[in-house]
């Protein structure tokens, strides 16, 4: 069932410098229990568009229906229920520095009417969920960064949201940090149901956790689907720039670059030493990222070829089913 709609959605803000067109012609699908990614370079409408989904700002065109509902035709008191179906996490976490993380995560109770001893055992229910039963009384100075994110989820999910929006959520977080934090998203979605809209400049997250993206480029939405084929197989000059890794693709006179997505072969597949012993070809790795899932190759790897062999690589490789892009 679709969640959140929105059709033909734009939004410009007119400023003393003239108005920008911060979204143009947004058309968007996300279903009910998706881990829905949107990506794409700062600037380009993603915390817009995370806006424009819960109301905190009024696209100037277009329509934003949750749960099937036209937002734009609830009244205020309906609009303010829909907005507590919608948590919402940010990069810089803003929680309140006078408040202990328990009173924070009971404060949007408090603004719902709950009384107290229900907001606290929520509160508390809800720390043990993101992991953090034993700092309830902790303020936030006193947490780290991925401490303070935690609470600020537990503070989102407190009023049981069917959604929540992740706006750069992990950004501010070292690697370690934001594997756990977008692990914690993963059991919420799976555990609890909630429907997760993750917002990021960064390709490993929405690899890492989303089954569908959707690429974002100056205000338009310039290529969306599922994770897995845009991952191997991008379209868009956006996807391919957010996708593949920077500086690993230099054109050498009489040599192919040739993009390898592995997704599903056997990681014990010694794939290019096949390769070179098969087609008696000199093979050249300018980049390798590749991991061990479960006993299956996930990543990718980007080769150079001389030329002449092309016709006999793109045999191996159509053989032993790799996927694969020749590039520019
Ligand atoms: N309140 C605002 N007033 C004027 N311009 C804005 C406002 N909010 C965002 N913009 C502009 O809209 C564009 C998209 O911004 P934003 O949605 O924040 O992008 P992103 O989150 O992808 O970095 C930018 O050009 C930004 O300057
Ligand atoms: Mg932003």
């Amino acid at each position: 069932m679709s969640l959140v709609r929105i059709n033909n959605l734009s939004k410009t803000f007119h400023t003393a410098n003239g108005d920008v067109n911060a979204l143009r012609n947004i058309n968007l699908n996300i279903e009910e229990g998706d881990i829905f990614g949107i990506i794409g370079l700062s600037g380009a409408g993603k915390s817009t568009l995370v806006r424009c989904i819960n109301f905190l700002e009024i696209p100037t065109d277009g329509t934003v229906y949750f749960e099937d509902k036209d937002l734009k035709e609830l009244s205020h008191k309906e609009l303010l229920r829909a907005r507590q179906s919608m948590g919402m996490i940010f990069q810089g976490f803003n929680l309140l520095e006078q408040r202990t993380a328990i009173k924070n995560i009971c404060f949007p109770l408090e603004i719902a009417g709950v009384s107290k001893a229900d907001a606290e055992k929520r509160a508390r229910e809800l720390l043990e969920i993101v992991g953090l039963s034993d700092r309830e009384k902790s303020y936030p100075s006193q947490l780290s960064g991925g401490q303070k994110q935690r609470v600020a989820i537990a503070r989102a999910l407190a009023t049981n949201p069917k959604v929540l929006l992740c706006d750069e959520a992990t950004s501010a977080l070292d690697p370690n940090t934001t594997r756990s934090i977008l692990a914690l998203l993963k059991e919420i979605n799976e555990k609890m149901g909630v429907t997760v809209i993750i917002i990021t400049h960064e390709m490993s997250v929405i690899e890492q956790i989303c089954n569908r993206v959707a690429v974002i480029d100056k205000s338009r939405i310039v290529e969306e689907g599922s994770v897995r084929e845009i991952f191997a197989n991008p379209q868009s000059d956006m996807a391919r720039q957010l996708i593949l890794p920077k500086g690993a693709i230099k054109s050498i006179d009489d040599f192919v670059t040739i993009r390898l997505v592995f997704d599903g072969l056997s990681s014990y597949q010694p794939v290019i030493a096949n390769l070179v012993m098969e087609c008696n070809v000199p093979v050249n790795i300018m980049y390798a990222n590749t991991k061990d899932v479960n006993g299956t190759a996930a990543g990718e790897m980007i080769i150079q070829i001389p030329e002449s062999s092309l016709d006999k690589v793109r045999g191996y490789l159509k053989r032993t089913g790799i996927k694969y892009k020749e590039e520019m």
